[in-house]
């Protein structure tokens, strides 16, 4: 099977590689041990160096942060833990100038129970904002992302509110036209500034059902596990009214020219393809997590990525990401070693990639005791692994106690494994994950071929994984060795242009290449369709 991705007019957020920055954690400038915008910008030229596109920042709005940041008071300001709105215009302007995009969160499924539309909301039934949220006298079955009901009562008004995630992030009405209009002033503020796009917050859960159905029990429960779980989402969650508001959303970035829309969508693969909406009306990039979910098997791996692309509806533009604030880290989850191998992975899949910070030293989760424990998921439901905190651990810049991320209390603990890996450590050693990375990138930047050419002969066999990247100029074989063991693949001839052994780039292949346990490299060859071979 052959994928054609397409040589379409690649827009700058087709060839992207954009790198996710948890503002909280990336970079403090001012003491108070919680990184900021000022610090984001003092490391403006590291991401140049890297070699990224674009930068996407996690919440920076103002926030009581119950959810750190994804509580929004006010869509159009900066919270004072980040700085001000002089330093975000100063932020974009110099990222601007050194040619890196930059990309916003939009949250739009709910605010802070804080914000001014809110607070008028529940001030009383007949306040002009009551219908702004979801006010029912009953609550139905529907259940929080973060456990228990998602409906609250108001002793003041008599009536719950629907709340998807904590009870401070009451759901806005996306019914409502005057919520969608002051939603939509909220992007263009931005856009005017000239912000390169947007990450839209849990993008399919926007629209619940307009008769509030009950969500029917979901079999495959279990004791242990989140009371959502206790429920099939059918009712709240990837309604069909969405896709007009998401083919809404998109008019308002257009009017603005070439920004991205990109949507954070956790979906089945064919409910995902929805998103792109009628005619490609909809997110130019609907998130995909499928690599973020597949068990780390050749096989898995395989049957993934051809579902994926074969389910792209034509003319959309694939992407793929390895991690985020919400999952465990890959290093944590497949072991550093392999970690390896998935970075070259992610590098040789056609389409728009993006990095979770952190993810290019090899950072890992750091375990935080539960007495510790930060992120309203985890104290929430204690102990069944929601917490997410282990992978929003600070940024280790440099060798020293405080790995040059804060002269203050780091609001959440270093760990030891992820100061070893310090980016003043790592650029200077030349095999590190880092210097994997940039290599990767460069390579990525050099070669078309790996953005947009066509994907084919794509196999899995006794554990490795292999297929092709090609375009009227060039051809790459990728294998990936998934097993413990040493491997064997035949390849013709050709040289390799990327390995996870930084040795052995240039090394020429000829009938055959050794693969060590978890390695994985990207060979320029000659005759695609031939030459390389699993045996
Ligand atoms: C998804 C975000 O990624 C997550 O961090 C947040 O807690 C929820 N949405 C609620 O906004």
């Amino acid at each position: 099977m052959e994928y054609r991705v397409g040589m379409q007019d690649l827009s700058w957020w087709k060839r992207a590689v954009i790198y996710q920055v948890y503002p909280r954690s990336f970079q403090d400038s001012n003491g108070d041990g919680i990184g900021d915008l000022e610090g984001i910008r003092a490391r403006l030229d590291y991401f140049v160096d890297l070699g990224v596109d674009a930068i996407w920042i996690s919440p920076i709005y103002p926030s009581p942060m119950a959810d750190f940041g994804y509580d929004v008071a006010d869509y159009c300001g900066i919270d004072p833990i980040f700085g001000t709105m002089e330093d975000f215009d100063h932020l974009l302007e110099k990222a601007h100038q050194r040619g890196l995009r930059l990309i916003l969160d939009f949250v739009p499924n709910h605010t802070s129970d804080q914000h001014p539309w809110f607070v008028a909301s529940r001030s009383s039934r007949d306040n002009p904002k009551r219908n702004w949220y979801r006010w029912r006298d009953q609550p139905n079955n529907w259940q929080s992302h973060f456990g228990g009901s998602a409906w609250e009562f108001d002793g003041e008004t008599g009536q719950y509110y629907l709340h998807e995630f904590l009870k401070e992030q009451p759901d806005l009405n996306w019914r409502n036209p005057a919520v969608k209009a002051a939603m939509f002033d909220a992007l263009r503020f931005w856009l005017r500034k000239g912000v390169d796009g947007f990450r839209v917050d849990v993008m399919w859960l926007m629209i619940k059902d307009d008769q509030f159905r009950d969500n029917p029990p979901n079999p495959a429960y279990e004791a242990g596990q989140s009371t959502r779980n206790k429920f099939l989402p059918v009712y709240d969650a990837d309604r069909p009214e969405v896709h007009e508001v998401v083919a809404e959303m998109r008019g308002v970035l257009e009017e603005f020219g070439d920004r991205v829309l990109i949507g954070e969508i956790y979906l089945p693969i064919e409910r995902l393809m929805h998103y792109y909406g009628r005619e490609l009306r909809g997110a130019n990039l609907p998130f995909n997590f499928q690599l973020l979910q597949c068990p780390w098997t050749a096989d898995d791996l395989a049957r993934t990525i051809d579902e994926y692309l074969s389910a792209l509806p034509a003319g959309s533009w694939p992407n793929w990401v390895l991690g985020n604030h919400d999952k465990s880290r890959i290093a944590s989850r497949i072991g550093l070693n392999m970690a390896r191998a998935a970075a070259l992975l992610l590098f040789s899949l056609p389409g728009t990639l993006t990095i979770y910070y952190g993810e290019e030293l090899g950072m890992q989760d750091v375990p935080i005791p539960p007495d510790e424990a930060h992120d309203p998921a985890e104290k929430r439901q204690p102990g069944i692994g929601m917490g997410r905190d282990p992978e929003r651990t600070p940024m280790p810049w440099d060798p020293s106690p405080l790995c040059g991320f804060t002269d203050g209390l780091p609001w959440l603990p270093i760990g030891e494994a992820n100061r070893a890996v310090n980016v003043e450590f790592s650029r200077k050693d030349p095999h590190s994950m880092l210097s994997l990375y940039r290599h990767l990138l460069q390579l990525r930047h050099a070669e078309p071929a790996l953005v947009s050419g066509r994907l084919s002969e794509l196999k899995a066999g006794n554990r490795v994984i292999q297929f092709v990247r090609s375009d009227a100029r060039k051809a790459f074989g990728i294998v990936v060795n998934l097993s413990e063991e040493l491997r064997r693949v035949a390849v013709k001839a050709g040289s390799i242009a990327a390995c996870t052994d930084l040795h052995r780039v240039g090394e020429l292949v000829s009938d055959g290449v050794n693969l060590a346990p978890a390695e994985a490299m990207i060979i320029e060859v000659r005759d695609a369709a031939t030459n390389v071979v699993i045996v």
